[in-house]
């Protein structure tokens, strides 16, 4: 039977922890100008703790030119100027304490912004300077050096270089020198660093000091695979499988996690690192979580698979055998900034998801996806494990998918040549209260950055707070229980027999979870109560696309 690693001390919060990611900018505005801030989060940590979450994960806060929506950071020791300030960040990191909830930041290792003051060194030094030896520059091919130095292409499209402007710096203008070219996997506004260069190193190990010195609880690491890059910076072999590919996961990573690890574990408390590692296969994904290296990771394969049965099975079974040989915690994540909102995607005829192709527009049943998401909500959390919230999940939020093309702010949009909408449909304002958009993100009379659609006005915090039925009071049941029974406490599951099309399993002694996946409503085992359930339960039969936990001695 997999397991989550026997033995593991009972005191490791984050191997049983449902986290919660606040997207600063769309989450709770409290001056009024728009953009979320530190100032709104505040205002609703009291909501967070009702909610039951044990830790919240904050994507970037930092100062930052908005190139990648934050992950372009120009400033790793301070707070963007439009969130807050350093001293709110302190006392959020405080009051959030005093709440018990857990503090996680991101870090962007692999990438700065071109805003960073190292980089504007870089453009302002000759080449083979010092300053530009942290990051990847290097001198074109081809007549006038025009073509980029190798033929590797950026996550969000088109080549993976840019040249570094005369006027900004260039090879040795006083030499006559072309300018030479630099490495950004992302935009072109987030120039990647130089992982084989000391004072990269120095640098990042300083930053987790400065955050761990004020308290926070953990980091999660952005594109965590990518740091650690071929020397020769190679062309790309179209044919050559995830390992051997030039940047993904080459073995120099795994010093950096360990070198983080140390300094994780030299702070009390259980200071933690979840990576984000996408990766082809689950046992890659694991050689990130050996004991010393990263303590967790995304689990993205769940998140991309389809509302079917039999691969969710295969995709549990694959997570838990692979985490059980490291000792690492399986996580559980269904939607976050980066994705079409598993709303939407479950009433897609094709219920699976790929980054590569967001299939934005694609026609959606939000009732069908609304009632599999909950019972998603259930599955996740009875497995044995972390999980993961995006803020707006527990409102039931689905992608909005019509914003005009004039407000995309997506990097994705526009280097895709406008074939791919990106990620802003899901990085819409929370509706928390009210009749009409905003919706009470910000103070009244204000408006926000993205607009939301007039119908969220049902799906709003204050809408949805008392109402039995409602996304929200499912998922603070949801989340109490979880806390409450021991059995989800514990690192096992077993699966138990169940008709073609529905998962079941025991947690425990005494809770059974089953999750109808089939077309046709199924007869609940004998039980001695429903714990919960994501529909009613009528006459012993669980409808098509629900869950229930039950209790069963
Ligand atoms: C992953 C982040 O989640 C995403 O939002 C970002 O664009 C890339 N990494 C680059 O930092």
């Amino acid at each position: 039977m997999p397991s989550t690693g026997q033995g593991a001390p009972a005191h490791d919060w984050w191997r049983t922890a449902a986290i919660y990611e606040v997207y600063v900018r769309s989450f709770a505005d409290g001056n009024g100008d728009g953009a979320g801030d530190l100032a709104g989060v505040r205002a609703r940590l009291p909501y967070l703790a009702e909610l039951g979450i044990d830790a919240i994960w904050f994507a970037p806060w930092y100062p930052s030119p908005m190139a990648d929506g934050g992950y372009d950071v120009a400033d790793y020791r301070a707070i963007e100027p439009l969130f807050g300030s350093l001293a709110e960040a302190e006392k959020l990191i405080t009051e959030a304490h005093e709440l018990g909830i857990k503090i996680i930041i991101d870090i962007v290792p692999n990438h700065g912004s071109d805003r960073q003051q190292w980089f504007t060194e870089a453009l302002a030094a000759r080449a083979g300077s010092a300053e530009r030896a942290r990051y990847h520059f290097r001198p074109g091919r081809g007549a006038g050096a025009s073509v980029p130095p190798n033929n590797w292409i950026s996550e969000f499209g088109g080549t993976a270089w840019s040249r570094a402007s005369s006027t900004d710096g260039a090879g040795d203008p006083a030499a006559g020198e072309p300018a030479e070219w630099y490495l950004h996997l992302f935009s072109p506004g987030q120039p990647d660093f130089n992982w084989a260069h000391p004072d990269v190193h120095a640098e990042f190990a300083d930053v987790l000091r400065f955050w761990f010195d004020r308290g926070i609880d953990g980091f999660r690491v952005d594109s965590a695979a990518l740091l650690a890059k071929d020397p020769a910076l190679a062309d790309l072999d179209p044919g050559a499988a995830g390992g051997e590919h030039p940047y993904v996961d080459r073995d120099g990573v795994h010093d950096i996690y360990r070198e983080w690890r140390r300094i994780a574990d030299s702070y009390p408390g259980e200071r933690v690192l979840i990576g984000e590692v996408w990766l082809p296969d689950a046992e890659r994904l694991t050689r990130y979580l050996r004991p010393d290296e990263l303590h967790s990771a995304f689990n993205f394969d769940f998140l991309c698979c389809a509302w079917d049965a039999g691969r969710l099975r295969e995709v549990i079974d694959a997570t838990l055998d692979s985490h059980a040989r490291v000792g690492a915690a399986p996580t559980w994540v269904l939607s976050n900034h980066d994705v079409v909102r598993h709303v939407t995607r479950y009433g897609r005829a094709d219920t699976a998801f790929s980054m590569s192709d967001r299939r934005i527009g694609e026609p959606s049943d939000l009732q069908l996806g609304t009632r599999r998401a909950r019972a998603a909500a259930l599955l996740t959390f009875s497995l044995p494990g972390a999980v993961y919230l995006y803020q707006g999940d527990e409102l039931g939020l689905w992608e909005v998918e019509d914003l005009p093309d004039e407000l995309l702010q997506d990097p994705i949009w526009e280097r895709s040549g406008h074939t791919d909408r990106g990620r802003d449909g899901c990085r819409v304002p929370v509706p928390w209260s009210g009749s009409e958009p905003p919706f009470g993100f910000g103070p009244e009379q204000s408006t926000s950055w993205l607009p939301q659609p007039a119908q969220w006005k049902d799906l709003t915090a204050e809408a949805q707070s008392g109402d039995e039925g409602s996304m929200l009071e499912l998922y603070r049941a949801a989340l109490r229980l979880r806390h409450a029974e021991p059995a989800f406490g514990s690192a096992e599951m077993r699966w138990l027999d169940s008709p073609p099309g529905v998962l079941s399993y025991g947690r425990g002694d005494d809770i059974t979870v089953v999750i109808n996946v089939s077309p046709h409503p199924v007869e609940l085992p004998r039980n001695d109560g429903v714990l919960i359930s994501s529909a009613p339960v009528l006459g012993g039969l669980l409808a098509p696309d629900c869950a229930a936990w039950l209790r069963t001695r």
